[in-house]
């Protein structure tokens, strides 16, 4: 009687089976035409215009990019020494271009004797070879000054930039004096 029972098909149990055969490939297709467009997905065509378009762009992407800046935050004037590491001393370190040489007195000391100011005013506005603000106008007057101080002053000057007047915030010694 059990054997009976277990052997025998039912209608239904035909049905879910017959279901399973036809459901089995369709589902495998369904399976594979996914993973083709997900290929297809991550693949640049590049004779589509769009993606040409995308290619070119990712390649003629500038080098910069834009920082988010606050305007108001104070600029910091850079030291006369990072002013020439980063500006002046791709001419001023070889002497390129027939500049004075860093450290050079031979090259400095008719320079130097023209005055502080002079040399000053070559530096900002240029002198033969020698760039206005030495190429880069970002520079501030007092960068500038400081970075001719620290040049000439490599070459046996004394020179002292003339700072600019102190920032609008209250001096912190008179309010701790008044206490
Ligand atoms: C592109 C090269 C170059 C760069 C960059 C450069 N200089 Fe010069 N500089 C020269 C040359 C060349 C001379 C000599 C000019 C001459 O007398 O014909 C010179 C001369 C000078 C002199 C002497 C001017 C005088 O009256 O004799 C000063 C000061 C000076 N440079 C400052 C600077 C400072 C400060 C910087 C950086 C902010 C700088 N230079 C960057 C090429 C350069």
């Amino acid at each position: 009687m059990s054997e009976q029972g277990s052997s025998k098909t039912s209608p239904m149990m035909f049905l879910a089976a017959a279901v399973g055969v036809f459901a089995a490939p369709v589902l495998a297709i369904v399976l594979i035409v996914q993973l083709v467009l997900s290929i297809q997905a991550g693949h640049v065509d590049k004779d589509d215009p769009r993606m040409a378009d995308a290619a070119v762009q990712a390649r003629i992407k500038p080098f910069g990019e834009v920082k988010a800046i606050d305007p108001s935050a104070p600029r910091v004037e850079k030291t006369g020494e990072a002013v020439y590491t980063e500006v002046c001393s791709a001419c001023h370190a070889s002497g390129a271009l027939g500049a004075p040489k860093y450290g050079n007195k031979a090259d400095w000391s008719k320079r130097i004797a023209q005055g502080y100011d002079t040399l000053i005013k070559h530096a900002t506005e240029g002198l033969r070879s020698m760039p206005p603000r030495g190429g880069n106008p970002d520079l501030s007057d007092i960068e500038l000054a400081r970075a001719v101080a620290y040049m000439a002053d490599a070459a046996g000057a004394h020179f002292t930039p003339k700072e600019p007047p102190a920032p609008a915030t209250p001096a912190p010694a008179k309010p701790a004096a008044a206490k």
